[in-house]
């Protein structure tokens, strides 16, 4: 993760929101409430959170336009946070119902399901996506959206999870993943892995700037 720099005006107003200072601003709208609850995980669980803010919205639907709605079987999200993500594969086409969403965080979890209720949201690891949705996948998954903070990780489990993943996909499905950080998540050719790897420009847009990184197999 990108060491933080001066917080934004949004994220100020946030904070200050969470801490209740006096004449900080009501927060009403939805996306300064989750900017808040965003800032709280990260000072409960800075490593697990991976960020101090949701994703923006040109980033969560750069991560969607990876994923073809046409794909049969179920698309799997993982680290949906608040759902910004969330929100964009569903505007993508991909109806609630194929949405099988993995977080860790109980809060989330309960945002979520009044969010997306018609989602499968499972409170769970995962890194360990094949004991955690072992049961609840019954047919090869269209995709793997993930947002979890993959550097706070060895390569070795970082790999162990893209292979998982794609075993739980049809072949060709994509396993898309953002970064804030100039290297690929999981490097580009790697002798542990076969799979073919495809980025998007970086999305400049979003605070920090990120980069979507697509991986498949044959
Ligand atoms: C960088 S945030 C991204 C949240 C959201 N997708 C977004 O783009 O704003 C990473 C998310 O992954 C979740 N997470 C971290 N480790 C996890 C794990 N082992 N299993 C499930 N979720 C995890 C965190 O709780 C957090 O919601």
């Amino acid at each position: 993760m990108p060491p933080l720099r001066r917080p934004s005006t949004k994220l100020q107003a946030a904070l200050g929101a969470l801490q209740g200072a006096p004449g900080a601003p009501r927060v009403r709208r939805d996306p300064l409430e989750d900017e808040a609850r965003f800032l709280r995980s990260w000072f409960e669980r800075p490593l697990v959170t991976g960020s101090v803010t949701p994703s923006g919205k040109m980033l969560a639907r750069t991560m969607a336009s990876y994923v073809d709605p046409r794909m049969a079987g179920p698309v799997i999200e993982l680290g949906p946070g608040t759902g910004p993500v969330t929100e964009a594969l569903v505007r993508r086409g991909i109806e609630q119902e194929r949405l099988i969403l993995v977080e860790y965080n109980p809060d989330f979890c309960r945002l979520l399901r009044t969010r997306f209720p018609r989602a499968t949201v499972v409170q769970g690891d995962a890194y360990d996506i094949t004991a955690t949705l072992g049961a609840l996948v019954h047919e090869k998954a269209a995709a793997t959206v993930s947002s979890l903070p993959l550097f706070t990780k060895p390569l070795e489990q970082r790999l162990k999870l893209l292979n998982a993943a794609h075993a739980m996909m049809h072949a060709g499905a994509p396993f898309v993943q953002f970064t804030y950080a100039v290297v690929p998540p999981i490097p580009e050719r790697c002798d542990a892995g076969t799979y073919t790897a495809s980025r998007s420009n970086r999305v400049w847009l979003n605070l920090p700037p990120a980069r979507v990184w697509a991986y498949r197999r044959p």
